[in-house]
């Protein structure tokens, strides 16, 4: 579900044409719908309404402050994975208490940040992790609220750079250490609440059968920690809702709330969940413009303005991404690969894609680009990072500028040179 329609050959976002926001802010620029992004939250908000719930959202997906603090003002929390990302959710408005913090490599510097601001929780991710946060935490003289993640080897049947719940990936605890190291951390780290569960099997899930898999193998482990003596009290169920890119047919919140709630429920525990991609995945897109048509002997290419460095999921994971003219095209149909102008052959948006017959500054746009779109760009080739805009009906507003020339050299010097 999003609210871009085109309309007459025009694409429009809400209430706005996306080439009238080309004509102010240039491309490549992003642009994302708030009334979007705000009912996926509020979608899957009702969905764990019949439960004490946290709903954490994943910075990593798209950390652009004005998307965070969006979601901030219908009350969402932060699920977080460094010192940057607990910067920009504060700064974004989100309160401490509601942020989760994730991730298997925080240094010392970051958790004691964290703590020091007072997140809500620690998702451990090792034993040398654990031991590290409550060193930190008894020098400043503080009790730590943590959740040790827990790998449960399930397969959530998602592309293998974003499977993480199985026991080859690098993430979590084995689920059959997790008991004696759950109740080692109890004993020995005093500086340690130790209160919760976390999991994340994996992104772009459309099938909730994994996550049922998981949460009766944590039901279970759940049990033994109690039979133990520990008193747990959250249950962090991770993010990985799929979305729509072409025909996939993920479950909807309230499906997936349906089959993992009667799993969770007689645990007793608050649910905490970490939904990225389902809340800005379809909320947003990349606006690039034809530079040039180029003709080749056996392919045509059309040739954007925009790269791999803005969008990299198409190259990083082949990931397929709707690409749409934005203004009225002509009639006829090309076959084209359709890349940008950085000096990689993995440098694509799509591959032999039928599309209309192009032509030099035709707008197109890359559909459900919303997330891990802006938040994984680079400036590879020393190309500026796009602008960012966030439509809300019938206006729009650029909550980023482009960057600029000397955006690119700032931090750097020349040895010698003032
Ligand atoms: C721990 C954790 N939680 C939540 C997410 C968000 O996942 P998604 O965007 O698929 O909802 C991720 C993504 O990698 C993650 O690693």
């Amino acid at each position: 579900m999003h609210y871009f329609a085109v309309k007459k050959g025009w694409l429009w976002c809400e209430n706005v044409r996306v080439v009238n926001i080309a004509k102010k802010t240039g491309t490549p620029v992003y642009i994302y719908s708030h009334r979007t992004l705000a009912e996926h939250y509020l979608k899957i908000n009702a969905a764990f309404s019949g439960i004490e719930n946290l709903i954490c959202y994943s910075l990593k997906a798209n950390s652009s402050i004005a998307v965070i603090s969006s979601l901030a003002k219908l009350g969402a929390g932060a699920d977080i994975v460094s010192g940057g990302e607990l910067y920009r959710a504060l700064r974004a408005g989100i309160p401490a208490r509601k942020i989760v913090y994730a991730g298997v490599g925080k240094t010392s510097e970051e958790i004691e940040a964290a703590l020091k601001k007072g997140v809500s929780m620690f998702n451990i991710e090792s034993m040398p992790e654990a031991e590290r946060i409550n060193s930190i935490a008894g020098k400043l003289r503080k009790k730590a609220n943590v959740a040790f993640r827990v790998n449960p080897d399930v397969d959530p049947d998602t592309h293998h750079y974003i499977t993480t719940g199985k026991k080859e990936n690098k993430f979590g605890i084995n689920i059959s250490l997790a008991a004696g190291l759950f109740i080692r951390a109890h004993k020995k780290l005093k500086n340690l609440n130790v209160t919760g569960v976390h999991i994340h099997i994996g992104s772009q899930i459309t099938k909730t059968g994994a996550y049922v898999e998981a949460l009766k193998k944590i039901t279970v482990l759940i049990s033994k920690l109690r039979a133990s003596g520990l008193s747990i009290t959250s249950l962090n169920i991770g993010g990985g809702l799929g979305i729509i890119y072409s025909n996939e047919k993920p479950s909807t919140p309230a499906e997936f709330a349906e089959r993992v709630l009667p799993v969770i429920r007689p645990l007793g525990v608050r649910v905490i969940m970490e939904p990225g991609r389902f809340i800005v995945g379809n909320a947003g897109i990349l606006l690039a413009k034809v530079t040039y048509i180029k003709k080749g002997e056996n392919r045509n290419f059309v040739i954007l303005d925009a790269g791999m460095n803005d969008l990299i999921r198409p190259s990083l994971y082949g990931a397929f991404h709707n690409i749409i003219p934005a203004q009225p095209a002509a009639k006829g149909k090309m076959k084209a690969d359709i890349v940008g102008p950085i000096c990689e052959s993995g440098d694509f948006f799509g591959k032999n894609r039928v599309v209309p017959v192009l032509k030099e500054g035709q707008y197109l746009a890359v559909m459900s680009a919303g997330a891990y779109g802006f938040s994984m760009a680079s400036n590879y080739n020393s190309r500026r990072k796009p602008a960012e805009v966030l439509v809300k009906d019938k206006k729009f507003f650029v909550v980023r500028k482009r960057e600029s020339y000397e955006d690119l050299t700032r931090g750097e010097c020349i040895p010698g040179r003032r």
